[in-house]
């Protein structure tokens, strides 16, 4: 599929979504104990201060099995109180009913990307899934980077990026 084609069916489940009762988020990155509880945290705090919880459901899962039923990274949740946040999603795996159950499927990278799109039951549900560097604006960023193997400075650049692209996806569909 052609980037236009791709650009024109993300717009088009963008203003579905922007008309809709309900918004169903799932974040998804390779752990899910980093990127994707940090981000669904995150937009768990942008929808409560909009006061929109009723009408957004969000959770977050793993493409890797690892880590299924852990809290996040302590890195993660250090770094996320210094900015209030408490992240304690428990880990958990992307499951094929996910796709059923939700209207957007957000990658943190590209692998995650091509792993759920690979996932994806239906060329429906592929349309579903999204890179998160959709609501970037950053021109230097294609991909919220795995912080796994980095020091601190890789931990504040994903909370950075993610306050960024959750405040743009909120807005969109607002
Ligand atoms: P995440 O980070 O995908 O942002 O949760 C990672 C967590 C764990 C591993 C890799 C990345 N791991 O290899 O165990």
């Amino acid at each position: 599929m052609t980037t236009t084609s791709n650009n024109k069916k993300l717009g088009e489940l963008l203003d579905s979504l922007r008309n809709s009762d309900k918004i169903r988020v799932l974040f998804v990155c390779l752990g899910n104990i980093c990127r994707s509880p940090a981000a669904d945290g995150i937009m768990h705090a942008v929808v409560e201060r909009h006061g929109a919880e009723t009408r957004w459901e969000i959770d977050s899962a793993a493409t890797g099995g690892w880590h299924v039923g852990d809290l996040p990274d302590e890195r993660m949740r250090a770094h996320g109180r210094r900015r209030g946040y408490d992240f304690r999603h428990v880990c958990r795996q992307v499951r094929t009913s996910d796709f059923d159950n939700y209207d957007l499927i957000i990658g943190m990278d590209d692998n995650n990307v091509s792993n759920l799109r690979r996932m994806a039951p239906t060329l429906e549900d592929t349309a579903k899934v999204v890179p998160m560097a959709t609501f970037l604006d950053s021109r230097h960023y294609y991909a919220v980077p795995d912080p796994y193997y980095e020091g601190a400075e890789g931990f504040e650049l994903v909370l950075d990026l993610l306050e960024q692209g959750c405040e743009t996806l909120y807005n969109r569909l607002s």
